[in-house]
């Protein structure tokens, strides 16, 4: 069995669709989507990540599957615990005298007694000390924006269970807002779609992947298309569709305006001198959605901003709570 004296830190991105781990001095050492496989009682965790992911639709009745956050945060905290437990063997396998500092991204929106049973989670899974960051501001890192200085910026984390617009400076949140609709949404949407208008019940790993090749809010790409297999609702048969993306751009204009409209929010919310910082620098968009097709196109010309996103934003919130991490000092700027 390993030994060590001192376990090493690390920051932990809790996503409804993705679990993401950074080791401090090591880098980014898991992402995971966020599945466990059960048994039927849920006392015992057979699997975790991909391997349970692979399996959803798929369990019979003495295992099942499940999420154990949604809409960005913690369901169950029996299930985070253990999941929890799982990636601190995983990350600091053996034995260790002293326990590691664990940070964990959260939501804006999350409640005192969430964060509190989070910090619970994490601390009978084996942390000394629990620091939660927001994860807008831990994105605002990631992306390389300066959010310890008084040049505010605007920040949207467009996940799998929330979309959060956050005006943020000085180590701070000024102004949230937040909606339970994302990448899952926008699933499900596809999967009613196929039922309602092709009868075709098709699973959700199979809408997951329609959304991610063919949404687009682009006018120029609506023939494109992709095959997609899923169960006849009248013969109860195996068969092939093929969609495009002009029948499913009903569905991203939903979603996009609603974004819109929670990006306009904020912006109501905000004072005048944060406004113009905006302006000169834009809005950056971060998670997964922010990838869909033509989205920043569209949000620019509605809200005449810039709007950009980095090169990987699925990783943005990650990465800024390894900057955290490594230099704690210019986190702990203007806060107490
Ligand atoms: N290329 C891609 N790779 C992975 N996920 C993608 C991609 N494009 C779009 N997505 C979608 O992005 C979402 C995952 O984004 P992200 O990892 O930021 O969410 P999350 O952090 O798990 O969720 P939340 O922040 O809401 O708790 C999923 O709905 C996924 O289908
Ligand atoms: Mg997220």
């Amino acid at each position: 069995m390993k030994f060590r004296i001192i376990a090493k830190d690390f920051a932990i991105d809790l996503g409804t669709s993705n679990i993401l781990l950074y080791k401090k001095n090591e880098g980014l050492i898991a992402n995971e989507p966020s599945f466990m496989l059960l048994d039927e009682n849920n006392t015992k965790v057979l699997k975790v990540g991909a391997e349970a992911k692979e399996m959803l639709g798929k369990t019979h009745d003495k295992v099942h599957v499940v999420r154990p956050i949604e809409n960005g945060v913690i369901t169950d905290f029996n299930l985070t615990e253990a999941l929890l437990n799982y990636f601190f063997k995983k990350i600091n396998p053996g034995f260790c005298l002293v326990q590691p500092r664990t940070l964990i991204a959260v939501p804006n929106q999350i409640t005192d007694v969430k964060a509190r049973a989070l910090e619970d989670a994490a601390l009978y899974a084996g942390s000394r000390d629990v620091i939660l960051v927001d994860q807008n501001l831990a994105a605002a890192y990631g992306i390389g924006l300066d959010p310890d200085t008084a040049s505010a910026s605007l920040v949207v984390n467009l996940g799998a269970g929330l979309s959060e617009a956050s005006t943020l400076a000085l180590n701070g949140i000024i102004s949230a807002k937040s909606i339970s609709k994302g990448g899952d949404y926008l699933d499900k949407r596809i999967g009613d779609y196929f039922k309602n208008s092709l009868k075709l019940e098709i699973g959700k790993n199979t809408a997951e992947e329609v959304k991610n090749n063919i949404l687009s809010l682009r006018i120029r790409d609506k023939s494109l298309t992709l095959k997609v297999e899923g169960r006849d609702l009248e013969s109860a048969m195996p068969k092939e569709v093929e969609v495009n993306s002009g029948s499913l751009k009903e569905i991203a204009l939903d979603y996009a305006d609603s974004v819109y409209e929670m990006i306009v929010e904020v912006l109501e919310k905000t004072p005048p001198e944060i406004s113009r910082d905006i302006k000169d620098k834009g809005i950056f968009l971060t998670g997964g959605q922010a990838i869909l097709q033509g989205l920043t196109e569209y949000l620019s010309s509605k809200l005449s901003l810039k709007v950009s996103y980095s090169d990987n934003p699925l990783e943005d919130v990650i990465r800024g709570c390894a900057i955290i991490l490594e230099d704690p000092d210019r986190y702990a700027k203007y806060r107490k």
